[in-house]
């Protein structure tokens, strides 16, 4: 058929206004995008108008693993990126953090500002713009090879600790990317598996925890991740990325893809990803221009996608000042401080049988040593791995803090094949005749993807196995069984298999991956000078059979099946719902003190908030540190509902005898339920139950509040 004249001439003129040259401002004007006066917003709009097409569609991809491009023509230069959730990985040897998980298992959002402040400054030391940080999946399943670079299983504990964290690093002129974007919870398979999961449950869940550090933290970037969401990839998810990220949440900064996180240059670019990492396999000209010039993709969508790199750069002051700042070193005493205070406040007591924990030095002076993870220092693998400035292991930790040399420390190392201390029988026999002996397990991952560490690796690409590595359950019963006053320390990103050893040693301890200097805490909680406040960000499962994803958490035996069939039952709200016993709750960790919690009081404040006040005693004889958590139970039982949820949480630290009044915070908005039916958002009204106590499985103080739809 004819085309009619008219309809071809707009075709035509549509093209050529398509490429044609950018258009160029008057040339004795200064340029506004050079100048530092001018808003962010009308620099961005004067550098967009000078670009050309092919300038805009360079700058959508990244470049040499970690920059984005620059446009030498108009002085654009090309920003720096670096990971990630254990330290700034990317430019040379740093600080090395606690992993992300023990962050959380802090429970401490002022921490984690500082924590998150201190990664800006060593960004700023090494000139990054970007940082790769931080990871915030939920927790799901003990063997997510990553679970120990995020903050756990609860939403808002997620997303308070991700808030607190973006907002330090921004601080510092640093831009902050909240990964990964969204529901990726496994490693197995990463790019093909697809998250199923109804839209309760990810909004309730998977989406409220990066909800919350949208809103609270205003983070410039979000990294999308791997995995398809219910059968679309969430690179090219306009669902996830346009409607919910965008326009629900208003997020106006940065979406880029996790690294070749690329799968189709149309479904990307209309899905709402702004920038392809490492480079523009798929954002590039030859893949672009074609589905610019039949209509597929408008010059207008590209536009945005420049439009919001460009305002991130110029919002965070990267075209006035060199990103390095040089005042700042490189290894910083400040940031191994920060690194300490993190280790001190995460380390989690667990079990302490006959209080044998403070290590007594008037009972305890001989104290052995050993295990696989005794001497190395200990960490995640993978994009979070930082290769260190400072090397502190177990045993360095340990004997610092024993340096008054009332205690005597005795390390021992460990001959894995026979099970047994190096020096064999003289080994035992040492175990034997020790004051306490403290035995280092866990995993360990002492390089990027370069080291091979058999199967004590956990990083991410893998889902790492249940059980620990190989040998050390039957080590740790075995010296256990000699020694009736054994300390076990863990390192991993979550729970493992306990059922053959828990029940000999007196003591655990949950110390993540503690980072630089975490070891020294160590070493300190082990002889009490820090008392431990640390609380599980995860339920601690008896058997990996009690979990919630137990039979649908995809594996090499279950290769296709991530349907997420607990809905929105995770963790702890599985537990509850069920009436099953976890060996240790959410929320769970002991202190060398003892806290009474009364009077709890709950009031809505204003509109949008409800207000919480517990007074918290320290009826022990040290000083120490407690959390108070807030659970809620809203009106109506719903069929399918967790019993209750985490609502408000605070740490407080006491001196022996000390009371103080917590007063505690939640918005409303988290205690809104998602209704299927309607799609949106609802209050249930009537009287909600709020319970406070210490854990999830503590909840001695109990309340009601009438809350209704629009007000009280
Ligand atoms: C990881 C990201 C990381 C990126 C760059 C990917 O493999 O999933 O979290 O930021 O690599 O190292």
């Amino acid at each position: 058929m004819k085309r009619p004249l008219l309809l071809s001439l707009s075709i035509v003129l549509a093209l050529v206004v398509r490429s044609a040259p950018a258009q160029a401002p008057a040339d004795d004007q200064p340029p506004v995008y050079k100048d530092a006066q001018a808003s962010a917003e009308a620099r961005t709009e004067d550098l967009l108008k000078r670009l050309t097409t092919e300038e805009k569609i360079k700058l959508l991809g990244g470049q040499h693993d970690f920059y984005t491009q620059g446009i030498e023509r108009l002085g654009l230069p090309a920003f720096r990126m670096s990971d990630g959730p254990q330290g700034v990985r990317c430019a040379g040897p740093s600080t090395a953090y606690t992993a992300g998980i023990a962050l959380a298992a802090s429970w401490d959002t002022e921490l984690a500002r500082k924590v998150g402040a201190s990664y800006g400054r060593d960004a700023r030391a090494r000139g990054v713009h970007y940082l790769l940080a931080p990871g915030m999946n939920l927790y799901r399943a003990p063997m997510n090879g990553r679970n120990f670079e995020y903050y756990g299983e609860d939403p808002l504990l997620s997303g308070l600790t991700a808030a607190a964290f973006v907002q330090g690093v921004q601080s510092q002129g640093v831009a902050a990317t909240i990964k990964h974007f969204a529901a990726n919870n496994q490693e197995y398979q990463r790019h093909d598996i697809s998250s199923d999961l109804d839209e309760r449950t990810l909004r309730e869940l998977y989406l409220r925890n990066f909800q919350i550090a949208v809103r609270e933290g205003q983070p410039k970037c979000v990294m999308n991740s791997y995995n398809p969401i219910n059968g679309v990839h969430a690179t090219e998810n306009p669902w996830l990325n346009n409607d919910v990220l965008r326009g629900e949440w208003g997020f106006k900064g940065l979406l880029m893809s996790d690294w070749d996180a690329s799968y189709n240059a149309e479904g990307m670019a209309n899905g709402g990803l702004d920038l392809e990492m490492p480079s523009g396999k798929f954002f590039n000209e030859a893949k672009l221009k074609p589905l610019l010039d039949s209509g597929k993709v408008s010059l207008e969508t590209i536009d945005e996608k420049v439009r919001r790199q460009l305002r991130v750069e110029f919002e965070l002051g990267w075209f006035d000042r060199p990103q390095e700042d040089q005042s700042i070193p490189k290894d910083d005493p400040a940031s191994v401080e920060a690194n300490m205070a993190e280790a001190a406040g995460s380390i989690t007591l667990l079990k302490n049988e006959g209080n044998l924990l403070p290590l007594n030095p008037e009972k305890f002076k001989n104290v052995v040593v050993l295990g696989p993870n005794a001497f190395l220092p200990t960490t995640g693998g993978g994009s979070g791995f930082v290769s260190y400035f400072h090397a502190l292991g177990a045993v360095a930790g340990i004997e610092d803090a024993a340096h008054d040399a009332r205690h005597k420390v005795i390390p021992l190392t460990w001959e894995p094949e026979q099970n047994v201390p190096a020096n064999g029988e003289e080994g035992i026999a040492m175990v034997r005749s020790a004051d306490a002996v403290v035995i280092c397990v866990g995993f360990n991952d002492p390089g990027c993807w370069q080291v091979d560490h058999g199967s004590a690796n956990e990083r991410e690409d893998q889902d790492r196995r249940y059980d620990l590595p190989p040998e050390q359950d039957k080590f740790i019963a075995r010296v256990a069984k000699v020694n009736p006053h054994t300390v076990v320390v863990l390192n991993a990103g979550g729970s493992v298999a306990t059922a053959s050893w828990i029940g000999h040693a007196a003591a655990l301890l949950h110390a993540y991956y503690p980072g630089t200097a975490g070891n020294l805490a160590l070493g300190r909680i082990l002889f009490g000078e820090v008392n431990p406040s640390g609380k599980l960000p995860f339920s601690w499962e008896k058997r990996w059979q009690d979990s919630a994803a137990y039979g649908n958490y995809p594996s090499k035996e279950h290769p296709h099946s991530n349907t997420y069939k607990e809905g929105v039952l995770l963790g702890y709200r599985w537990f509850d719902a069920k009436g099953t016993e976890p060996l240790f709750p959410f929320g769970f960790g002991l202190s060398y003190t003892q806290f009474v919690l009364s009077d709890l009081k709950a009031e809505q404040s204003g509109e949008d908030a409800v207000n919480f006040s517990v007074q918290v005693r320290n009826s022990g004889e040290r000083a120490g540190a407690e959390v108070v958590q807030v659970y809620a139970a809203p009106p109506g039982g719903e069929e399918g509902r967790a019993p209750r949820e985490l609502k408000a949480y605070g740490k407080v630290l006491l001196q022996p005898g000390e009371t103080k009044t917590v007063i505690l915070k939640t918005k409303v908005a988290d205690l809104m339920v998602w209704d299927s039916a309607a799609k949106k958002w609802t209050l249930p009204s009537g009287d909600y139950v709020f319970q406070a106590g210490d854990s999830s499985r503590n909840l001695p103080l109990k309340t009601t509040l009438g809350l209704h739809q629009g007000g009280a």
